[in-house]
């Protein structure tokens, strides 16, 4: 993350009425200006549908703060951040509707010294994006500016690819920012860390020493009224072709010849490309009871809230090692981790007897909650004869770390307010994980059933079988 501000721009937020903004953006933008990181000349324009005074979006962006913000907006800090703030109330559908949001732009560049510089975040509906990037087009207002794409990003391989050529046809890919805020997450990211910042651990990182890897999301809470966007998009749309895939490719892929944004992105697409394409009989699609009786659910409905997958990445590194995902709503506790684990010692000295079997070492990274490393092994139990326990060796940020980690859209915003692309998806990336996942959406298999609080279901431990889901002990 880079500790200067970036150059001038006005900030635009489409969607300004919508749960991320309320949610992520607004507390992630004031959480920046407190900390002195928002550029010198900035603004925040709120443009939605709804009719709304500029006093009445300040009162708004202040409640969204207060109760989702860990700084409270009081003093001369938010006086100061409110001046800062207007809203244009607006459509996206007809042809030139966003003329009026030059002539806004431009006295906003007068009042508030952004030079010209733009930033568009869309926070709408992805059905809305195509219409704002072409109403930008139109309008003349692509420029010097960015323009950043909330997930999911399109919902198969020819709506990616469609969504692709709008942006391309208004939008350089330079000036594109593709965000899944799991590559926000400071744990995400200390993956790469792990890997390529000590000697010790790449040269087993490998199909020679590494037998399975797993990566789990696990959430507490439901689809949260969301009833409408999941039985269009389903978990395998929402969280396995954006988080689990982004994870996936940070443990995946090759050391980068430099940390040059695409350089890096280069080695997640090589990792996409040596996946083999899904095979749907080896996905669990998994539906929570109850959730057709959530408000917008189908009766019927055939959407899966939980999904487990096994692929493989056919590369030299890992070529017969098989990587087990799974993800769903409404499990036991929130639980993100990946568990890479250890291949049997080549013979066991101890058969015979009766400390024998010995279990697996394995390496789990804990993404959420409990953020951290833990490697955990065999050892002798203390005491006559010999028995053999299990211990770990753990780093755990909150015992190493005093400050608290910042929020993925925090890190996020900085970054692409910089116009670093490093943590954002390329077209090419976005394209590839829906062509990998392309055969479970023509041909997902029935939803099969589970319970809440469980841990998804049986069907999801059969796929996985003889291994077993790691769960950390908490
Ligand atoms: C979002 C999904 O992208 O990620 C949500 O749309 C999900 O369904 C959320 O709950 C999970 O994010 P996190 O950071 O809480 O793991």
């Amino acid at each position: 993350m880079s500790l200067k501000p970036a150059d001038p721009q006005a900030i635009v937020i489409f969607g300004a009425s919508g749960d991320l903004t309320k949610r992520k953006l607004l507390p992630a933008f004031w959480h920046l200006f407190v900390e002195g990181l928002l550029p010198s000349g900035f603004a925040i324009v709120g443009y939605a549908r709804t009719e709304m005074h500029d006093r009445d979006w300040i009162e708004y962006v202040r409640d969204a703060i207060h109760e989702f913000g860990k700084v409270d907006p009081s003093g001369e800090p938010w006086d100061e951040f409110a001046k800062a703030l207007s809203y244009l109330p607006g459509e996206f559908d007809s042809e030139r509707a966003m003329d009026h949001l030059r002539g806004h732009l431009a006295s906003v560049d007068r009042r508030r010294h952004t030079a010209g510089g733009r930033f568009y975040y869309c926070a709408t509906p992805p059905a809305a994006y195509p219409s704002i990037v072409r109403r930008l087009g139109e309008s003349e207002l692509h420029g010097n500016a960015k323009i950043v794409i909330e997930k999911p990003f399109g919902r198969d391989l020819p709506s990616a690819h469609d969504l692709n050529d709008e942006l391309h046809a208004v939008f350089d890919e330079s000036q594109i920012f593709r965000i899944d805020h799991y590559l926000g997450k400071e744990t995400v990211q200390n993956i790469l860390a792990f890997r390529f910042a000590n000697g010790m651990f790449e040269p087993i990182w490998n199909r020679r020493y590494i037998g399975s890897v797993q990566i789990t999301v696990a959430e507490e809470i439901g689809i949260e009224g969301r009833g409408q966007f999941y039985e269009e998009t389903g978990t395998i749309r929402d969280m396995v072709a954006t988080h689990l895939f982004q994870v996936m490719t940070f443990i995946g892929m090759e050391p980068p010849v430099s940390f040059e944004p695409d350089r890096l992105r280069d080695e997640k697409v090589k990792v996409l490309r040596a996946m083999s394409l899904c095979d749907p009989s080896k996905v669990v699609r998994g539906q929570y009871a109850g959730y057709r009786a959530e408000p917008d659910v189908s009766k019927d409905s055939q959407g899966e809230t939980f999904a487990a997958m096994e692929l493989e990445v056919d590369s030299w590194r890992w070529a017969g090692v098989p990587f087990y995902l799974r993800t769903g709503k409404n499990l036991r506790r929130k639980d993100t981790e990946v568990t890479l684990s250890f291949r049997d010692v080549p013979y066991n000295l101890w058969r015979g007897v009766d400390a024998a079997p010995l279990a697996r070492d394995h390496l789990t990274i804990h993404i959420q909650p409990h953020e951290g490393i833990t490697l955990a092994m065999n050892v002798k139990k203390p005491g006559p004869g010999l028995a053999f326990d299990r211990a770990t060796m753990d780093f755990a940020y909150d015992r190493r770390f005093e400050a608290p980690l910042a929020e993925a859209y925090e890190l996020l915003l900085l970054e692409a307010m910089e116009g670093d692309h490093t943590l954002f998806t390329r077209e090419d990336e976005v394209e590839r994980a829906w062509e990998i996942l392309q055969p479970v959406l023509d041909d997902p298999p029935p939803v099969v059933f589970y319970e809440k609080g469980s841990w998804g279901p049986k069907e999801a431990d059969e796929l996985i079988a003889p291994h077993v889901w790691h769960v950390s002990r908490r």
